[in-house]
């Protein structure tokens, strides 16, 4: 087997047409991370989001299940509910004022008489899958998806050694957005390649030896088993202390960091060809103390801007017409090519 695999074409990091296939056949197919469960606790809460494009809305019903809708009003197609999060207990369309109950039924319809003209079977909210796990709240826009936890794989059991969502506080969340393909941003967070090269800080606080890269294919993501050094002994062998932590890479765009002291989870969400944002969400052990917090969130940021920085030039000569494909390492980037074939398997013209 030849130690090397060819990479995408560059074409596939601005196209229109194979951007379109992707939202189509990767982030509707796929599971999305959506919100904290503690967010849609109580009845009438929702939470308003996008998956591909698509605007939908998940809420906890009266009668206190967890539901997901298309935000998409059955009359002319009006978003049915503008803001990010509240309470309610029906929803009624700003633009016309049909309502529909927190079930998705639709109710009223002014100027038209439900059971006649309109039918609340024909013209209720179209339903989105929800789902949750280890407290957080998951949606997927196709209808016939495997379980969350089948989509999950062996990231349930990699939890499992890290402490539950439950014994932290949500802390804060960062939105950052580059003028880049998705998959770029991916390529490289799927790879540890250019940690000394782009992230010297991060590599630093890292016991380079003890990282260990592997593609998981139950469950389709990238595994790094990565160990802090420990600032407190300065020993080189922190693998039996609470300084291991495990970085994922999902495909196709969530990253997920579990430590002792912390989790994170990062969406890496498609806007456009040439642009995606990179939303990250913090949870901390009730132990790490407001400084600890700031510190550790400034750091992921730094590392963000690194990542958005050289991915930014690299997108520009991906663009500029020279550069039509390059080459990936079988002993380094071997998670960009894991991602890069998931990428190929799930395009139906590729
Ligand atoms: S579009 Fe919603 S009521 Fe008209
Ligand atoms: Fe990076």
């Amino acid at each position: 087997m030849s130690n090397t695999v060819e990479s995408l074409p560059a074409n596939w990091y601005y196209d229109e047409a194979v951007f379109r296939s992707e939202q189509k056949n990767i982030f509707e197919k796929n599971w999305t991370f959506i919100v904290d469960s503690t967010e849609v606790a109580q009845p009438g809460r929702f939470v308003t989001a996008t998956i591909a494009n698509q605007f939908i809305i998940i809420v906890r019903t009266l009668k206190g299940e967890l539901k997901g809708f298309l935000n998409l009003c059955r009359h002319r197609a009006s978003t049915i509910c503008a803001e990010d999060n509240g309470s309610l207990t029906q929803f009624t369309c700003p633009y016309h004022a049909w309502s529909y109950d927190l079930d998705g039924r639709l109710k009223n319809a002014p100027g038209f008489k439900i059971g006649e003209q309109v039918t609340s079977e024909k013209f209720s909210l179209i339903p989105v899958q929800v789902d949750i796990w280890n407290g957080l709240v998951f949606a997927c826009l196709h209808r016939e998806c495997a379980s969350l936890e089948s989509w999950l794989g062996d990231i349930v059991r990699i939890a499992e050694n890290y402490p539950a969502i439950s014994e932290m506080t949500f802390a804060t969340t960062r939105r950052d957005e580059g003028r880049i393909n998705w998959k770029n941003y991916s390529d490289n967070a799927a790879e540890g390649y250019h940690l000394p090269t782009i992230h010297p800080a991060l590599n630093a606080a890292l016991v380079s030896k003890q990282t260990r890269i592997a593609a998981y294919e139950n469950g389709k993501f990238i595994g790094f088993k990565v160990v802090y050094k420990d600032r407190d002994n300065d020993s080189e062998d922190s693998s039996q202390n609470d300084c291991s932590g495990f970085w994922i890479y999902k495909f196709p765009g969530l990253l997920l960091h579990f430590s002792m002291n912390s989790f994170n989870i990062e969406r890496v969400i498609p806007i456009d060809p040439q642009t995606t944002v990179m939303q990250r969400w913090f949870w901390f052990k009730p132990s790490i103390d407001k400084q600890q917090r700031k510190q550790a969130i400034e750091f992921s940021s730094q590392v963000m801007k690194e990542d958005i920085g050289i991915c930014t030039r690299v997108q520009k000569n991906l663009e500029g017409g020279v550069y039509q494909t390059g080459l990936l390492s079988r002993q380094r980037e071997p998670g960009t090519i894991f991602f890069q074939q998931c990428v190929k398997e799930a395009l139906p013209e590729s």
